[in-house]
């Protein structure tokens, strides 16, 4: 699977890719995750990609032509599945937006600055608008790391055995159970018998209970269709 995510900040997207779980998966050729620096596709001897609102009004505004120069140019050399603009008024990213998507091939991610982008690059290319939550950040970059490592470590062969994805909170629609390592007791702090009895069917049946409650309470959303 390949990412292009083209940003006016490359820089901010070094450090999350390059670690752990994601590194891994490119290092095992699972996935590409190429940045794209906005700039190199202005038209101006600046390198500028932003220009004040029409009409007025605080803010700049990101123009099209660079996202358009950059979009065609990818397009001309493979097609894409969806084209994604990490936007706070998107629809909220969840865990099955993120199942849906591991299962394309090629995404363009768009990320954002400034006020906005000029609405034209929304109506002209953009096939999908998410939004990682009900909070505004600076620009697109952190949203598109997230949604990059959500997808990523759903790939087959990312993610170990012992790690699968499938056991992970809101996959199976719930919370997951509350774990325990070493030591058993704890300054008093004791880990739940059950996990210590050895009776797996036991261990089972206690992770379920334990995974619904915390769902009950935590999230009843979750339990509601
Ligand atoms: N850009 C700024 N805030 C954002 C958010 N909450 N989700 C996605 N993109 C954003």
């Amino acid at each position: 699977m390949r990412f292009d995510i083209i940003t006016v900040l490359p820089q901010l997207l070094d450090s999350p890719f390059a670690h752990s779980i994601l590194q891994r998966a490119q290092k095992k050729g699972l996935c590409e995750i190429v940045v794209h620096n906005l700039r190199d596709y202005a038209d101006n001897k600046h390198k500028s990609v932003d220009d004040y609102p029409y009409g007025g009004g605080s803010g700049m505004v990101m123009q099209v032509a660079p996202f358009a120069a950059c979009i065609e140019q990818l397009q001309a050399q493979r097609s894409y599945d969806e084209i994604i603009f990490m936007t706070p008024d998107g629809d909220t990213l969840n865990q099955t937006i993120a199942n849906h998507l591991s299962t394309k091939a090629n995404l363009i991610i768009l990320c954002g600055h400034y006020k906005g982008i000029d609405q034209r690059i929304r109506d002209i290319y953009v096939t999908r608008e998410l939004s990682i939550g009900d909070y505004v950040l600076s620009g697109g970059e952190l949203p598109a790391a997230v949604l990059v490592d959500a997808v990523v470590r759903l790939l087959p062969g990312v993610l170990s055995d012992e790690t699968s994805a499938l056991s992970d909170s809101f996959q199976g629609g719930l919370l997951d159970a509350p774990v325990y390592t070493r030591p058993a007791d704890w300054n008093g702090h004791k880990v739940p018998d059950v996990l210590l009895s050895g009776n797996q069917a036991a261990i089972n049946q206690w992770r379920d209970e334990q995974a619904i409650a915390r769902t009950k309470s935590r999230r009843p959303d979750l339990l509601d269709d």
